[in-house]
């Protein structure tokens, strides 16, 4: 059964298309069967994996949210894992998405309204898991931290009252992420030994244990 994993939130700019990327290089590298799907009318993923060594990633763009659905379905064939990234802002293809998704990963960011819009994200997912009568596993994603500072504690304490399932795993602000997509590469390919891709390895491992991939 191919795996789907969804990268939502409706905040923009918290990661999304970047750990997108930086994961279906990764396994793709690694050997997986991977596939991206592009549900953002901005089409960032879709600009991204269309330069350099990337170009050998299969992906699709879809920004009809009627279709979102049967074109996850239509890229999975003979694939391990798909990758959905969806826009920053609230949409049906969210929804949609989050239906079909064996995982769905919540990028925020530690500020308060990364937060409030992963809670509301979260809502979501529960009312998703509901209308299709099976629990749809969801876990944030702490991205751009910056080390030592009290706001990461303060989100942290935030989603732990709300119960709210964390990855192990944090990614830090690191320009790379910057530079590399300018390339046509991802941290991945443009710093095999470096600490983002020591971290997108880390949360790789995470969900490869969740999904027993
Ligand atoms: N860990 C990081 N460290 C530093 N910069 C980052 C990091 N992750 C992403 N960025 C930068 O932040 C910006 C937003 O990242 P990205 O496009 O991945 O977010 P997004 O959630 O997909 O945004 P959108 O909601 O607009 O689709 C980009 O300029 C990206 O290069
Ligand atoms: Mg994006």
């Amino acid at each position: 059964m191919t795996k789907v994993i969804t990268l939502c939130t409706s905040k923009g700019g918290t990661s999304k298309t970047s750990i997108a990327a930086s994961l279906l290089d990764y396994w793709n590298k690694k050997g997986l069967k991977v596939a991206g799907v592009d549900a953002d009318p901005n089409c960032n993923l879709t600009r991204w994996l269309d330069k350099g060594s990337l170009k050998n990633i299969p992906h699709v763009a879809q920004t009809n949210e009627g279709e979102i659905i049967s074109t996850v379905e239509n890229i999975s064939n003979e694939r391990d894992l798909v990758i959905v990234d969806i826009a920053g802002f609230g949409n049906q293809s969210m929804v949609y998405a989050i239906g079909i998704s064996s995982l769905v990963v919540i990028p925020s960011r530690p500020s308060e309204d990364d937060v409030l819009e992963a809670l509301k994200t979260k809502q979501i997912v529960t009312n998703a898991s509901k209308l299709t009568r099976r629990e749809i596993p969801y876990k944030v994603v702490l991205t751009q931290v910056k080390a030592g500072t009290l706001v990461v504690e303060h989100s942290l304490k935030q989603f732990q009252a709300f119960n709210v399932p964390l990855f192990d795993t944090a990614i830090a602000f690191r320009t790379i992420y910057q530079t590399s997509r300018f390339s046509g590469e991802t941290p991945i390919t443009a710093e095999p030994q470096g600490k983002a891709t020591k971290e997108i390895k880390a949360l790789a491992k995470e969900i490869e244990v969740q999904l027993n991939l």
